[in-house]
Parts: C-alpha cells; sequence; structure tokens
C-alpha cells in the first residue's frame, strides 16, 4: 500500500469519527505484528520507532526494515519516530526516510521548545514529513525519556494556541492526566482541559500514555479532538508474557517463542484498533 505521514493519515481517519492507533516498535519483530493487526483491521496505522531502538538496531537499517514493511502492508502505514529528542536524531531519521517525526523539545522552556520545534519544521515540511510535538510533561518512563511528577505539568490551553501557532506543527502531545507506563491507581483525565485545548489549537492532539486506559476514555478523548494515541507499555508487557510462557516450558528453539510474542502483541494492537474505530 503507501506510506503517508501524519496529516494524511489523521485525514483518513477523522473522516470517520476515529483516531490513529500508534504502536511503538521496541525489538524488530514488533513491527510485522503490528502491521498484520491493522491489515486485519483493514485500517491505516502508526509504526512508532522508539530512539532508543533506533539506536540499537542502527537508524539506517532498521528504517530500511520499517520502510519496507510499511510499503509492503497492506493498509496505509505512518512511519514515525518517537519522542526524539535533538535536531541530530530528526535529521537522521528525515535522511533515512521517516514520513513523520515527533521532536519532543518539552524539558526545555517554552520558547526553547518553540525555537527548536520551528527548525524541523522547516526542515520536514519540504520533504513532506509531517513533525509532532509535545507542550507540557506527562509524568513516567518512556524509553529514554523519564520525568517524575515533581517535573510533570499538564498543557495550558492558552499557551498550546500560542506554541502550535508558531511553530506551524501538525500534531500536539498533550498532558492531561495520562502518564508513561503503568498507572498507580485509575487514570484520572482532564476532559475540560483536553476540549479547551482542542478548541483554541487547529491541529490533531495526540494522547501519549494510553496504555491502562478504558475503552470509553479514549473514546471520549476521540471525541474531544484526539486524533493519535500512543500506545507502547501494554504492547511490552503482552511481547514479555509471552516470552514468560514460552522459556517455562522449555523451549529449545527461538521461532515458536518469537511467534507466540507476535501473537500476543498482534491481540493487543487489534484491540486498540477496534476502540479508536468508534
Ligand atoms: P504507554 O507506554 O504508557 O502506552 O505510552 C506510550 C507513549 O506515549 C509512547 O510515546
Ligand atoms: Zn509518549
Amino acid at each position: 500500500m503507501s506510506l503517508i505521514n501524519l496529516h494524511e493519515g489523521v485525514a483518513l481517519v477523522a473522516a470517520r469519527g476515529a483516531a490513529l492507533g500508534a504502536f511503538n516498535v521496541t525489538c524488530w519483530e514488533m513491527a510485522p505484528a503490528i502491521i498484520a493487526a491493522a491489515e486485519a483491521a483493514d485500517f491505516p496505522v502508526v509504526l512508532q520507532a522508539q530512539w532508543p531502538f533506533l539506536e540499537y538496531a542502527g537508524a539506517p537499517v532498521a528504517t530500511r526494515f520499517l520502510t519496507d514493511l510499511a510499503e509492503q502492508a497492506k493498509v496505509p502505514v505512518v512511519l514515525q519516530v518517537d519522542h526524539a529528542k535533538t535536531w541530530e536524531q530528526v535529521m537522521a531519521c528525515l535522511r533515512h526516510g521517516f514520513s513523520s517525526v515527533m521532536i519532543d523539545a518539552s524539558h526545555h522552556p517554552i520558547n526553547d521548545n518553540i525555537g527548536l520545534v520551528r527548525q524541523v519544521v522547516k526542515a520536514a515540511h519540504p520533504m513532506g514529513v509531517t513533525v509532532e510535538s509535545e507542550l507540557g510533561r506527562l509524568s513516567g518512563s518512556e524509553g529514554d525519556v523519564v520525568v517524575d511528577e515533581a517535573e510533570a505539568s499538564f498543557t495550558d490551553p492558552r499557551e498550546a494556541a500560542y506554541f502550535v501557532e508558531e511553530t506551524g506543527v501538525d500534531a500536539l502531545a498533550v498532558s492531561v492526566g495520562t502518564v508513561h507506563g503503568p498507572y498507580r491507581g485509575e487514570p484520572k483525565l482532564d476532559f475540560p482541559r483536553l476540549e479547551k485545548i482542542s478548541q483554541e489549537t487547529s491541529v490533531p492532539l495526540v494522547l501519549h500514555g494510553a496504555s491502562g486506559l478504558s475503552p470509553a476514555t479514549l473514546q471520549q478523548g476521540v471525541t474531544l479532538g484526539v486524533g493519535k494515541v500512543n500506545f507502547s507499555t501494554e504492547l511490552r508487557e503482552a511481547w514479555l508474557g509471552a516470552m514468560r510462557r514460552e522459556l517455562a516450558s522449555d523451549a529449545a528453539d527461538t521461532l515458536p517463542c518469537i511467534r507466540s510474542a507476535q501473537a500476543a502483541v498482534q491481540k493487543v494492537v487489534a484491540e486498540k484498533i477496534t476502540i479508536l474505530k468508534c
């Protein structure tokens, strides 16, 4: 099918009141399982690579592998890097063929965040590559992004409007009560804040830290302006759970273990796509 950018992907599903699921690839074999779930659902998907995976796998080879998978998929696929933190990381992804990049400069003061995002937008847009960035900070841990509760902050709707206007970004990751990693207790989202941010900005919002959210919470988010939803923890839990079961059964070969883990990830991705299709 085709490798598309995030703007094209969101437009495809927003027309039917749905949102795109973005699923983190944290090892090679996870990627085909994510594509298989999207093909079975006949729904576009975001294949999302964390920088630590790209660094481990070697960005040029890993990107070639992921773009090949995306181009051969039977559904449109957005290939995005997740939480890239530096100009150099983003440039590597642009050079190797990503169709979308996330530059997460949310740890910087707002004007520095704007400066870096604006620079990335200027480099990416002429190549047809879309840009997601983040304002506000989620607590928890995701790859090499680790934020304690004391450092976390919610997104301010007025600031979000200014940020989107100043940067020209295509999608905005917001902090409205979700966390990266497992939740302690019931997740509590600030829906009025999400709605206000959506009213103040003209771009699709991105919900990070979506593992552990109920179907009703996810669907309410989509109704209020979320166009992309990020999942990672539940995929890794499914992968590791299946691996542990295989290893406990005295597995003597690698492929059956990998196949079980892929099936477990595919099941999680299929469930999330069903929820986001609304
Ligand atoms: P979870 O790991 O909490 O699902 O968050 C995923 C995410 O936000 C990836 O950027
Ligand atoms: Zn995230």
